[in-house]
């Protein structure tokens, strides 16, 4: 059979609010302009991010029974403990509330004021959680990852001679650890190859740095590795995953991505002393040991997550799922960034606006259009974003796990399609309020002719 069909059939639903077009315009201009500030039940399909936002599955809820939400020695902190050390094999792990809270304890203790840290590419907090340190965050995405047509099966790789490159001039005893991030969220939601994660290691190697993963989309990686990558094709998804883990020593973990959960993350190492550094600064902010900010219902529901997220029918359905978004409308003349990534389809906002220049932010304008026209909720990753720093003007639809059909997808295929279609018509924005940082939260926005 051709068709893929979701590996699941559903037995609790929420219903989604219908809204109209006039409605959509009024709750816009309360917003001004920006979808951050609008009520989420004034939105039909949710695509802002796949973070915190999967269906879990009924054995998820039957481990949340199970929670033991003892303050110390919790049953369910044993249970997650044992499935990230089947997985990843590093000797300590904490639980955290989400990520960005393993990054701001891992920069903490390994980060000083004048250290540069690699990754293939950043995601914003965890830049941040780096530069609040005082150390310096430097992207290191292989060339090819700047041209958003290139179709390459690893474009979220980490470019290995500018490692070698900038540890030269800077020296290792200033680069504390070196990162990737798989996938790669902030480039596509890329794939990165065993190849590069084995390269990259051996360099780290050479000059005795530590490698770390942020690991938040590790199986969606393992996937694309196991399609792509000659001489995976036969290995599960979990054995390519701990190969992934085995060069690595250590992570940070996202448990809102890649374990179908709606808060958590972890942290790991497999340095004694770093380890003992980060539980000591864990009980400061997070909690105990045993539960790092979280009940132990939620632990139990990671832990049932981890083995979930790597079933084979389910990856597939993933990929090609968000594989079937990014192709209907790219072949029909949206340009995306290519190939489609795991977890979003990214439009290339400045590529199909090109009568909206950066400082009219183009893919701030598509969100706004496509809420508009169609009640759906994307994100500008552009210039609202990153200011003067954005590289590319991109709209990032991303795709929550296991929780729209195919059907919703249809519909947003054919929203987009309709708004490309009239796409002349879209007006740029600008800003008429918005905080110095992290302004793509709460900035406020205006429509504006160019002519004006
Ligand atoms: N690293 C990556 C690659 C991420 O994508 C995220 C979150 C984090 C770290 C931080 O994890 O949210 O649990 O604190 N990404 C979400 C997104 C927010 O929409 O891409 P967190």
């Amino acid at each position: 059979m051709r068709t893929i069909i979701e590996p699941f059939r559903i037995k609790s639903v929420e219903p989604l609010r219908q809204t109209t077009v006039e409605e959509r315009e009024s709750y816009l201009r309360e917003a001004g302009y920006n979808l951050f500030l609008i009520a989420a039940r004034h939105i039909l399909i949710d695509l802002l991010t796949d973070s915190g936002t999967s269906a879990m599955s009924m054995e998820q809820w039957a481990s949340m029974m199970r929670g033991d939400e003892s303050y110390a020695g919790s049953e369910s902190f044993f249970r997650l403990k044992r499935a990230v050390d089947e997985l990843t094999g590093f000797r300590h792990m904490v639980p955290t509330h989400q990520g960005r809270a393993a990054e701001r304890i891992l920069f903490t203790v390994m980060c000083k004021p004048g250290d540069v840290v690699p990754n293939n590419t950043h995601f914003d907090t965890t830049r941040a959680n780096i530069e609040f340190t005082g150390a310096r965050a430097v992207d290191l995405p292989v060339p090819e990852a700047g041209d958003t047509q290139a179709r390459l099966d690893f474009k979220g790789n980490m470019d290995v001679a500018a490692l070698e490159a900038l540890i030269s001039v800077e020296g290792a005893a200033r680069v504390p650890l070196v990162m990737l991030t798989v996938t790669n969220n902030s480039s596509g939601g890329q794939p990165v190859s065993m190849a590069n994660i084995a390269a990259v290691k051996q360099v780290c190697s050479q000059h005795g740095i530590p490698l770390y993963l942020d690991a938040c989309r590790f199986a969606e990686n393992a996937w694309f590795i196991r399609q792509r990558e000659p001489g995976f094709a036969d290995l599960t998804p979990k054995r390519i995953a701990q190969k992934m883990f085995s060069y690595a020593d250590g992570c940070t973990f996202s448990a809102k991505k890649d374990a179908f959960a709606n808060i958590g993350g972890f942290l790991c190492s497999n340095d004694d002393r770093i380890a003992q550094q980060e539980t000591n600064l864990l009980i400061l902010t997070e909690g105990f040991p045993t539960y790092g900010g979280l009940a132990g219902r939620d632990l139990d529901a990671i832990a049932t997550g981890l083995e979930e997220v790597l079933e084979p029918d389910y990856l597939r359905y993933r990929i090609a799922s968000t594989s079937y978004l990014g192709r209907h409308i790219a072949d029909h003349g949206v340009p995306i960034v290519e190939p489609p990534g795991g977890h979003a389809i990214y439009i290339d906002a400045a590529r199909m606006l090109p009568h909206i220049p950066p400082h009219r932010f183009p893919g701030q304008a598509l969100a706004v259009a496509l809420y508009r026209h169609a009640g759906i909720r994307s994100v500008e990753i552009g210039s609202v974003m990153f200011g003067e720093a954005a590289r590319h003007e991109l709209l990032r639809l991303a795709i929550p796990r296991r929780v729209y059909t195919q059907s919703h997808i249809d519909y947003v295929v054919e929203a987009i399609l309709e708004v490309n279609a009239c796409k002349q018509e879209i007006q740029g924005l600008e800003i008429v309020e918005a905080p110095p940082f992290l302004r793509h939260f709460s900035a406020r926005f205006r429509p504006i002719m160019e002519r004006e």
